[in-house]
């Protein structure tokens, strides 16, 4: 191709120059970046990157089998995620991209591979996620995000204050949070007091991981423990930690603590 008309589809070109060397790249993806999965209709004042969340679900010790649980869920993205890769739904598989209106990749392409991802969607068993928030029009939205992505039914949303809130019954769980943070809630006591609350849950049942992104530095202080790892890394632009308490390993012939309905 050796034209490209300006009403046309667009094609980003990147140029990247590195020690003299230059580096052309073509953006296959677009004005949307990876992270945007296609679901979110809804969302919070600060939600996390769906792509950040994936990267953390995959760090952490959840996994297909385990319970899943987020008492600040927000629009809902962590519990969306881990719905998303329980089902093995592509992440993609809801958008278009920059490439898809390229004439250069047939539409029959594009077709063939979302039928493929489409027939490689795990239709065995819900995983068991729940996922809750103070704010009611926050788990509405949640809903609304959840269903939109396809995993409406895995997920059980309610809304209640993180204090009122119990584990879920059944051992060797996680919890994965992202609790609100001084940019947005002012009051340092209300952002300690949910810490607390934090650890009165992962003291509740000692088999559960816990696992918090925030960038309040009271975090372990208010938690009452140092975490058994700690990363520093950036949500946008924001400098964030994640906190990681680990909970013990399941005993190997655990089936026992399975938490896939069949
Ligand atoms: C940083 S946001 C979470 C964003 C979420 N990870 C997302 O991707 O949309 C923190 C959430 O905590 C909720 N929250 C604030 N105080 C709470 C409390 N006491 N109990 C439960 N949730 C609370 C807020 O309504 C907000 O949705």
């Amino acid at each position: 191709m050796d034209w490209f008309p300006e009403t046309g589809p667009s094609y980003t070109v990147q140029v990247s120059i590195l020690k003299d060397v230059a580096t052309l790249t073509i953006d296959t993806t677009g004005r949307e970046g990876l992270h945007k999965r296609g679901y979110r209709v809804k969302q919070s004042e600060a939600p996390l990157k769906e792509t950040m969340a994936a990267a953390l679900l995959d760090i952490s010790y959840w996994q297909k089998g385990r319970i899943l649980y987020d008492p600040c869920c927000g629009s809902g993205t962590f519990a969306i995620e881990a719905a998303l890769k329980a089902k093995n739904i592509a992440p993609g598989l809801n958008r278009q991209f920059a490439s898809s209106f390229w004439p250069q990749v047939p539409k029959s392409l594009w077709a063939e591979l979302r039928q493929e991802a489409r027939e490689a969607i795990d239709t065995k068993g819900n995983p068991i996620i729940y996922a809750s928030d103070i704010d009611r029009n926050m788990i509405l939205k949640a809903r609304e995000n959840a269903e939109a992505a396809g995993v409406g039914d895995c997920i059980q949303f309610f809304a209640k204050p993180i204090h009122k809130t119990t584990l879920p019954h059944g051992d060797y769980g996680v919890v994965m949070v992202n609790p609100p943070y001084g940019e947005r809630i002012s009051d340092p006591v209300k952002i300690s007091q949910i810490h607390k609350e934090l650890r009165r849950l992962s003291d509740s049942n000692p088999t559960w991981s816990l696992y918090a992104i925030t960038s309040a530095d009271t975090f372990e202080r208010d938690f009452g423990k140092k975490a058994n790892k700690k990363r520093k890394l950036f949500n946008g632009n924001l400098k964030v930690d994640f906190y990681q308490y680990f909970g013990p390993k399941p005993p190997k012939d655990g089936e026992n603590f399975k938490a896939i309905e069949s």
